[in-house]
């Protein structure tokens, strides 16, 4: 089933606004579609000790994952570039560990330009659970 994207994108410009970006001036917004159907923002939110500003996208997995929402099953990504930008290669390997390969990731401009992949393009061999436990 299609996820409600018009949802998704409202709710990523209802929280482009409180994005915290005031040192690299990119704010970007996140929405997740999660398995109980609910849909969870999250918007970057950087730090003057730079190496601890958060990403969108994770700060709406945790998000959701406080709430007790489920798997995720469909995320938005919005920002200011000009061409959609998907998700920076750390919350591809977050968004692997609460959603499977089919997930898909639509990202968009302001202006409503779009791109889509799925999870799996985005982040073909994920390191998961599983290779923790492997021993030769
Ligand atoms: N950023 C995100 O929020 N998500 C991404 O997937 C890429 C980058 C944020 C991090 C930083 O606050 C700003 O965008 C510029 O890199």
């Amino acid at each position: 089933m299609q996820p409600d994207w018009s949802a998704l994108e409202a709710a990523a410009r209802a929280a482009r606004p409180h994005a915290y970006a005031p040192y690299s001036g990119f704010p970007v917004a996140a929405a997740i579609l999660f398995a109980d159907g609910r849909i969870v923002s999250g918007v970057n939110v950087e730090n003057a000790s730079f190496p601890l500003g958060l990403c969108a996208e994770r700060a709406a997995v945790a998000a959701g994952v406080a709430g007790g929402h489920g798997a995720v099953q469909a995320v938005l990504v919005l920002t200011d570039a000009a061409e959609p930008a998907p998700p920076c290669g750390g919350c591809r390997q977050v968004l692997a560990e609460h959603g499977g390969p089919d997930v898909p990731v639509r990202s968009m401009t302001l202006q409503g330009r779009t791109a889509e992949h799925r999870l799996g393009e985005l982040l073909p061999h994920a390191f998961s659970a599983p290779e923790l436990k492997r021993r030769e």
